[in-house]
């Protein structure tokens, strides 16, 4: 049977009542049906605002754990509970919580890239969108614990001049762009702005015009006169970035030399087919144990009041 999954899926959502939200690093034709695309703040933002009964999150587990924090009593749905994020899974909850009773005056802010376990562990939550403005209002005299990115901390350090504890972390995906492929790519592209995500190596983004989040990096290439970048991140947000300027050249930065794996195999295994399934069945849903959602709440409200 051949589905027309744009027109199923659109039943569907009226059917559940539901609100699709997507990651900018989702197949094209996610991102085209989605309700919202965006980057993890924005998402978070959104999951905090709606008003449907149902939240479809096509992206990883933890972002949808993080929606499920915040609407305890709505359905959370995930195309693929498989979906899961190099950096939460080189951070285990009980590894945090032993750093953590080592350091126990330090303020331990989390990169949203964590589980709930970690966040419930966490003082402050904080995304690439917002994490400099968040460190910049924690005291001075405090010690801080940054987890779980290290790539990340190093880049807030710098930029703050704040000295942290970095939990040492990295994402599968940034953490593979090398330094030559960039400069290769520049070379053949001199006229080029280097944009990139902050979770890249310290070599790569030393090369950088602009380091931001995915939003970020969507914002700045809109509002620039330059004609063309080379964008250093998951390649998925060039679909958005080509749909906002079309007038401009984007040339995703490969891997290494000779791979183009800036695709996130955590993010990819969601399909437009295995959408369709989850809302058909209703599953597979996030579930939090509720002491566990409050301990993670905290932090995360703490965020949303904070940036
Ligand atoms: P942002 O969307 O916050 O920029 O984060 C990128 C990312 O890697 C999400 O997993
Ligand atoms: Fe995690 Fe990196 Fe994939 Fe984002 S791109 S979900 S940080 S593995």
């Amino acid at each position: 049977m051949i589905v027309d999954y744009v027109a199923e899926i659109s039943r569907l959502k009226r059917e559940l009542n539901a609100v699709i939200l997507a990651h900018y690093y989702q197949d094209s034709e996610i991102q085209d049906l989605a309700d919202f695309v965006g980057d993890s703040l924005e998402l978070s933002r959104q999951a905090a605002a709606t008003q449907a009964d149902v939240i479809v999150f096509c992206g990883v587990v933890f972002m949808a754990e993080t929606a499920k924090i915040l609407n305890p009593g709505k359905l959370v749905l995930l195309p693929d509970m498989n979906a899961g994020c190099s950096l939460a899974d080189g951070c285990p909850a009980e590894q945090f919580r032993a750093v953590r009773e080592r350091y126990p005056d330090h303020v331990a802010v989390s990169y949203i890239n964590c589980s709930a376990g970690v966040k419930a562990l966490s003082d402050i939550i904080c995304t690439s969108g917002n994490a400099e403005k968040i460190i910049r209002q924690i005291p001075e005299d405090k010690p801080i614990l940054f987890a779980p990115d290290r790539h990340l901390g190093a880049f807030l350090e710098k930029k703050t001049g704040r000295k942290m504890r970095l939990w040492q972390g990295t994402c599968s995906v940034h953490d593979m762009f090398s330094e030559r492929a960039v400069v290769q790519l520049k070379v053949r592209h001199p006229e080029a702005l280097v944009i990139a995500h902050p979770e890249c190596d310290e070599a790569v983004l030393r090369h950088a015009d602009f380091v931001g989040s995915t939003k970020a990096l969507l914002n700045f290439a809109s509002g620039s006169e330059a004609r063309e970048f080379i964008v250093v991140t998951e390649s998925g947000i060039l679909h958005q970035m080509q749909k906002a300027c079309p007038e401009k050249v984007f040339h995703a930065a490969p891997a290494n030399d000779n791979c183009a794996c800036n695709l996130c195999p955590h993010m990819r295994l969601n399909t437009m087919e295995k959408l369709y399934e989850c809302m058909t069945t209703r599953g597979p849903e996030i579930r939090i144990d509720e002491e566990l959602r409050q301990a993670a709440l905290k932090p995360m409200q703490r965020m949303l009041e904070m940036s």
